[in-house]
């Protein structure tokens, strides 16, 4: 947990008392709201909401074939699994689960640094590490796209595949085609963090029928997958939605969250297969009431996407002048992003994060280290740059324009 260790270091630092006790944003918040918990299970029984969300995402894709998994790591797990390639071409600024999957299906890996000035690998940096017959993981990290286009042709002369990481980009486009539909598959998230949180779960999307046997993805099983309506989930959601009204989030959530981060937090060494064994991100089969719980957000996702689009647009317009750097490119889809990265040049991080708790601003940092081994981090000078710089401002439907704006100026005051 990156931001927990940043914060340790923090807190180690602050001699003040760290957090004033008023209302704060949260990093994040669930774009499901309590009532649909109650609207989702009622549906359970009058629909089928597993056949409908497959529906649904079949006319959104255009795509016939969608499997719905415990979560996008075993998505990728199960996908790579039955692929017979070894090589797997993997950004080395991601978010380490997908690491952790290849390895799981048993492949080797090759990194590719990120791009400079940004946050994803592009066509240049897999170009770098293309060779016949190796599966290539075109990822659009934080909802914001990469060159994918590009990358899946750069794949087709060398007769290699393209797995789609669209994992933090549900429903973001480019060129007008939705992200996950680019690549031989693409895979999508509906874990807690992500546009549309259902706890958990994924679904992945065949693009090119015939790169896969669809038979074997099918009846593939990495662990046996138990299927239990997820109760104590659906309880930790509704105090999660409860926890994070800035009121409450200032004065009791975050002083508590502050208190745990305080500690110093031991992680103790797991092996891989026996942590996947006990994950419900590998046990746990896609619920029915996940499905209603999409199928829910669903309704609302065209207003959804307005907020994100205006709240993107206003960390732009105020963050433009300042020497904050930003990620995110011109032309591309706004309302399909799920966080807003920027990093302040020429700053220690940790010092951004302290004066910011000062202020009242609890930020959220994410993936703190490349994914190669330490002695190749040299090999990586932008994935290593980004993984110690970059700080992602919320971006969630709750979150209103004026609040932002206050945010966004605040930011700017931290880069004097
Ligand atoms: C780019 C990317 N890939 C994969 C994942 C893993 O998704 P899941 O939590 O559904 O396994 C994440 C989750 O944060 C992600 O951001």
């Amino acid at each position: 947990m990156p931001t927990r260790e940043a914060y340790f270091e923090v807190l180690q630092s602050v001699k003040v008392r760290p957090c004033p006790r008023r209302s704060i944003i949260a990093p994040n918040r669930l774009e499901i709201r309590n009532e649909e918990f109650l609207t989702a299970f009622l549906n359970l029984s009058l629909s089928r909401p597993l056949l409908k969300l497959r529906e649904k995402l079949q006319s959104i894709t255009g795509r016939e074939n969608i499997f719905f998994a415990p979560s996008c790591r075993a998505a990728l797990a199960q996908l790579l699994a039955t692929l017979p390639q070894k090589d797997v071409v993997l950004p080395a600024y991601t978010c380490p689960v997908v690491k952790k999957a290849a390895i799981l299906a048993g492949k080797n890996i090759i990194y590719v640094d990120v791009a400079k000035n940004s946050i994803n690998s592009t066509s240049e940096e897999f170009a770098k590490e293309i060779k016949s017959g190796r599966i290539l993981i075109p990822t659009h990290l934080y909802g914001i796209p990469t060159d994918v286009e590009a990358i899946c042709n750069l794949a087709k002369t060398k007769s290699c595949l393209t797995i789609e990481d669209a994992a933090a980009a549900f429903g973001s486009r480019r060129m007008g085609k939705m992200l996950g539909t680019f690549g031989d598959a693409g895979v999508i998230s509906f874990e807690q963090s992500k546009r549309l949180p259902a706890f958990r779960g994924a679904a992945i999307i065949i693009n090119n029928e015939k790169a896969f046997d669809l038979e074997k993805l099918r009846t593939f099983k990495l662990f046996d997958l138990k299927f239990q309506l997820p109760m104590s989930e659906t309880a930790k959601a509704v105090l999660y939605n409860l926890a994070t009204v800035p009121w409450i989030y200032g004065r009791l959530t975050l002083p508590l969250i502050l208190k745990k981060y305080s500690k110093a937090n031991q992680p103790q060494p797991q092996n891989l297969f026996e942590a996947a064994r006990n994950s419900p991100f590998y046990l746990r089969g896609f619920h029915p009431f996940q499905a209603a719980l999409i199928l829910a957000m669903l309704k609302r996702f065209e207003n959804i996407r307005t907020r994100i689009g205006q709240l993107v647009s206003i960390y732009r317009q105020i963050l433009k002048d300042s020497n904050i750097r930003t990620f995110i490119p011109a032309d591309i889809d706004e309302s399909g992003l799920l966080r807003f990265p920027i990093a302040f040049p020429g700053r220690e991080r940790l010092e951004i994060l302290s004066q910011a708790l000062l202020r009242g601003l609890f930020l959220e940092i994410n993936y703190d280290q490349p994914l190669p081994e330490k002695e190749d981090w040299s090999k990586f000078p932008n994935a290593r740059w980004a993984a110690q710089n970059v700080i992602l401002l919320p971006l969630y439907a709750r979150l209103c324009p004026e609040k932002a704006a206050v945010l966004a100026k605040e930011v700017v005051q931290l880069s004097h």
